[in-house]
């Protein structure tokens, strides 16, 4: 239960650009429409960034991180100070924050309450990170003292998607933020609104201007100008694998900045004859559709073993029909709807596919109400290995049941994707589990539950799942460069 009121009648108050704590127009004078997905209604306008309005960003971030500026200057645990303060605001507004993301998103207003709460502990864990990253001494051969120093890397492109908005930008600013960067973040498209609702807060809290700036704008102008950049060191990416690569790409192409990526995946359940039917059931449902299926960890394969697979079928059949699909700002609702137009057509497309190659489709497979961009939780059984739902990411909410044998053949089709973000197990077997969670491709692995992300652990991807690890101790590496500092200790006789 939440005692935060749903009001789609949220004020948007920002919509401008920001940089060096203050809100501008674009250079170009170009807005974009922002949409309200469960209505199909334009929300407002807002300013929309490219390249020029990058490079103002870039410059203020930049001078934000010299040396003896107020940033750097700062001690580190003034900077948690700082950073508890803007947990404080967050803390303050979860009801405006959360109004804004189901307004922008179309989630269930509580489940977006959730997402805000996500963030504050994000922040708030970062926060107590900043006068704890050390270095180290290292007894080195010679008369020379030697020790490391684990410095921010500067200048932080971060471009994040529209699936967990608020949440993602803080996966991203909380530890740059604690390790000592400046940053330029570009929120989606799709979903500016809280990202600009939280620079008002960086400010009221006190952050040095150029220190967060915010550049709303469309990937291929505003975000490939920051990743193409000379002078961002660094870039964290989260959304589609294809974008990725071009990320990537960029980086070589310009001056080999840092990157991190959270990509997509396939991400394999798998349920052992063992397992309650009903527990199982249930996990494989929220796993998959959980945020509408648009999750870059959801359980999009669920492989069942043979001996209790008609059974697990009917079960997730009554689950998906009987999810409470509609109006996001209703308390009664589970599911929403999806991000915007081009996402809804490419699920309903990929359903067809799954019909035309023969799947049986056993739930859903269309839209919910005749405006904005729902579809019906859906469920395929009979799903083979080389169809298009089997192996592309969707993205929406279809879960395809696959059934297998033993659990030697369920491991390698589980591994037999290039993607590799996470992978879970029911069963009450613990050898099973071990052996599965030693052979499973993946960055996370769950055994009796499914997507339990925590703030405190790393997440991210192998194979083309991504680079780096976000969240934890270990997000701090990918905001740290490392410095060898070797001094000579003059000797008696010398
Ligand atoms: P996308 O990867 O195009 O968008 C994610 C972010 O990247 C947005 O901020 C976008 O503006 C930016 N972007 C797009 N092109 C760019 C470029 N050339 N240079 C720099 N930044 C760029 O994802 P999209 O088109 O919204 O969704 C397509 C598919 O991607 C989805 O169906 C889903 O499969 C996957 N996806 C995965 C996500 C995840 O959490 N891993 C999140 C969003 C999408
Ligand atoms: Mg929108």
């Amino acid at each position: 239960m939440s005692d935060h009121e749903a009001n789609p009648n949220q004020e948007i108050v920002y919509k401008q650009i920001f940089i060096n704590n203050e809100w501008c127009n674009s250079v170009s004078g170009r807005t974009f429409p922002t949409i309200n997905p469960a209505t199909g209604e334009k929300l407002c306008d807002v300013q929309e960034g490219d390249k020029e309005d990058v490079d103002k960003a870039v410059a203020a971030a930049r001078a934000a991180f010299k040396i003896g500026s107020p940033w750097r200057r700062k001690d580190a645990s003034k900077r948690g100070e700082l950073m508890m303060k803007f947990v404080s605001l967050l803390e303050r507004d979860i009801g405006i924050l959360a109004n804004l993301e189901t307004l922008d998103n179309g989630k269930p207003f509580l489940d977006a309450v959730d997402d805000v709460r996500a963030t504050i502990d994000v922040f708030q864990y970062y926060a107590g990170w900043c006068d704890k990253i050390t270095g180290k001494t290292i007894p080195v051969d010679g008369d020379y003292f030697t020790f490391t120093r684990h410095e921010p890397v500067g200048v932080c492109g971060q471009i994040i998607p529209w699936n967990y908005p608020v949440a993602m930008l803080s996966w991203k600013l909380g530890p740059a933020l604690a390790c000592g960067n400046t940053v330029i973040l570009k929120p989606a498209e799709q979903t500016p609104l809280t990202a600009l609702y939280c620079c008002a807060l960086f400010k009221e809290a006190g952050f040095p201007p150029g220190v967060v700036n915010v550049v709303p704008g469309y990937g291929s102008t505003a975000g490939a100008a920051i990743s193409e950049h000379m002078d961002v060191d660094k870039v964290a990416f989260t959304g589609s694998t294809e974008v990725g690569k071009l990320i990537m790409q960029a980086a070589g192409r310009s001056n080999l900045k840092r990157i991190s990526l959270e990509l997509g995946g396939k991400s394999p359940l798998i349920i052992l004859a063992d397992a309650d039917v009903d527990n199982a059931a249930l996990w494989a449902h929220s796993a998959i559709m959980t945020n509408m299926g648009q999750n870059c960890c959801a359980g999009s394969r669920t492989l069942v073993q043979e001996d209790i697979y008609d059974e697990f079928v009917s079960k997730a059949k009554l689950m998906a029909e009987n999810r409470c699909v509609g109006d996001p700002f209703d308390a009664m609702t589970a599911h929403g709807s999806q991000i915007d137009e081009t996402q809804f057509k490419k699920i309903l497309s990929l359903i067809d596919s799954g019909v035309q190659e023969g799947a049986v489709l056993e739930a859903g497979g269309k839209r919910h109400g005749d405006k904005g961009y729902f579809i019906k939780p859906t469920v395929f059984s009979n799903v083979q290995d080389n169809m298009r739902i089997a192996k592309e990411e969707i993205f929406g909410p279809v879960q395809s049941i696959i059934k297998f044998k033993t659990i030697e053949e369920a491991i390698e089709r589980a591994n037999n994707t290039n993607y590799g973000l996470a992978a879970g197990i029911i069963t009450n077997d613990i050898n099973k589990a071990l052996m599965f969670s030693q052979s499973i491709q993946a960055g996370s692995v769950w055994v009796n539950c499914y997507d339990i992300v925590t703030t405190q652990t790393p997440f991210g991807g192998f194979k083309q799942s991504g680079h780096g690890r976000e969240l934890g101790e270990y997000a701090l590496k990918e905001y740290t460069e490392i410095k060898t500092v070797t001094v000579k200790i003059p000797q008696k006789n010398s």
